[in-house]
């Protein structure tokens, strides 16, 4: 079993482990336990992973709430059942809620938790790639508007993150790949992340793609240790994006425009993602801002895994520069990007037009 400390604000307790290694759902209970003093626990899941590991979670102290499936469901309609379920156990301050599911269910019930009695306890229990090397990390917690997504919305960090990599296994190739397209994002971003070791992520990401197809578990917790790594020194140096932690939304600009004007059903998050990065890194090509080199090199890695980088739908660009004025990141009317500049270093920009901007899509 591999261990990350996030250590965000350790006189405040927000400090909290990554566990990662395989088969941590045989006694969840056992890690939980020693993070939490909670009495009883709200697992909050979907019908999916609920069929296929409930078994591992039930317990004489634990209820389910099980949520339809879907990016849609991310709302805030679907919020509010939480919540009536919680007061209908009458779940108290002393007590925790697990998010058991991808990045959806990690999200909505992260912040079921920070608003219910105003914070309770929370539990990361990530069973896809992209919330075990990204979203079940660093606390962001969200449902999603119709004209914005994660609008509302908070900081609030869980108690442990419990990654089981055995859950992989039943991932489909879609949802496989969606999670690789953050993984290829700490690759771009790996300068900009100011950790303590140079991890050459970009390196071991070209040297070791069979195994992480084939689902070598070896790589994949040596992967899922690096980017936790990264993420988490991006947080521990910015828990609340006041700065560096921008960086973390490399090609999410355009992705999460693509989510709005598509309702969310067109592209898995991590589609839109290796779309959006795609599309960054065409903008910095022709503005002058990386080498030719690095271009090529980097649209490779994209391509040698097998990532979405094109559609072919005709999009409203009006609707979609609107859409992407609704981006958090958007300030003073400016919408910031993060463009590479550099090998594997990214960095914030507001100065592009319009028409550049919509030149991508
Ligand atoms: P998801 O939660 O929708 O899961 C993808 C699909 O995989 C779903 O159908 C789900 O039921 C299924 N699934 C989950 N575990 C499975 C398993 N072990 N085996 C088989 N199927 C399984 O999507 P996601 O890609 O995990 O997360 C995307 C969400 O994460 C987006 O809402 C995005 O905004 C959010 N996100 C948040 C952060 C953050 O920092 N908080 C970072 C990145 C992304
Ligand atoms: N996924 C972006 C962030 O955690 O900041």
């Amino acid at each position: 079993m591999e261990r990350i400390d996030v250590k965000i604000n350790p006189t405040q307790g927000s400090s909290y482990p990554i566990l990662i290694g395989e088969n941590l759902l045989d006694n969840p209970y056992e890690h939980i336990r020693k993070c939490t003093s909670a009495n009883r626990f709200l697992i909050v899941t979907n019908d999916k992973v609920h069929s296929l590991y409930g078994n591992k979670l039930a317990s004489d102290f634990s209820e389910f709430i099980i949520l339809p499936d879907g990016e849609e469901y991310k709302s805030r309609e679907i919020l509010g059942t939480i919540i009536d379920k919680a007061l209908k156990l009458k779940l108290e301050r002393k007590d925790a809620i697990i998010a058991f599911g991808g990045g959806v269910i990690g999200d909505m019930a992260g912040f079921a938790a920070a608003i219910y009695q105003r914070g309770i306890d929370y539990i990361q229990l990530p069973t896809t790639l992209l919330a075990q090397v990204d979203s079940s990390v660093g606390g962001k917690v969200a449902v999603n508007h119709k004209l914005s997504k994660n609008v509302l919305g908070s900081f609030y960090q869980p108690k442990l993150v419990l990654a089981d990599t055995n859950t992989l296994n039943t991932l489909d190739d879609r949802q496989f790949k969606t999670g690789l397209s953050e993984v290829l994002k700490y690759a771009f971003i790996e300068k900009s992340c100011k950790a303590e070791v140079d991890y050459h992520f970009f390196e071991f990401l070209e040297t070791h793609r069979n195994e992480i197809f084939s689902k070598n578990h070896e790589i994949l917790k040596k992967l899922i240790k690096i980017c936790c790594l990264l993420k988490s020194s991006v947080v521990n140096k910015d828990e609340k994006e006041k700065g560096l932690r921008a960086i973390l939304n490399f090609g999410h600009t355009y992705a999460h425009a693509l989510e709005i004007v598509t309702d969310y059903r067109y592209f898995t998050h991590g589609e839109a993602v290796s779309i959006g990065m795609k599309i960054i890194f065409d903008l910095a090509l022709n503005t002058g801002t990386i080498s030719r080199e690095y271009y090529n090199r980097s649209i490779k890695l994209l391509k040698d895994y097998n990532l979405v980088t094109d559609f072919n739908i005709k999009l409203d660009e009006e609707l979609f520069y609107d859409a992407m004025k609704s981006d958090k990141k958007v300030s003073d009317g400016n919408i910031n990007f993060v463009m590479p500049v550099s090998v594997k270093e990214v960095a914030m920009r507001n100065n592009i037009d319009k028409k550049h901007i919509l030149s991508g899509i």
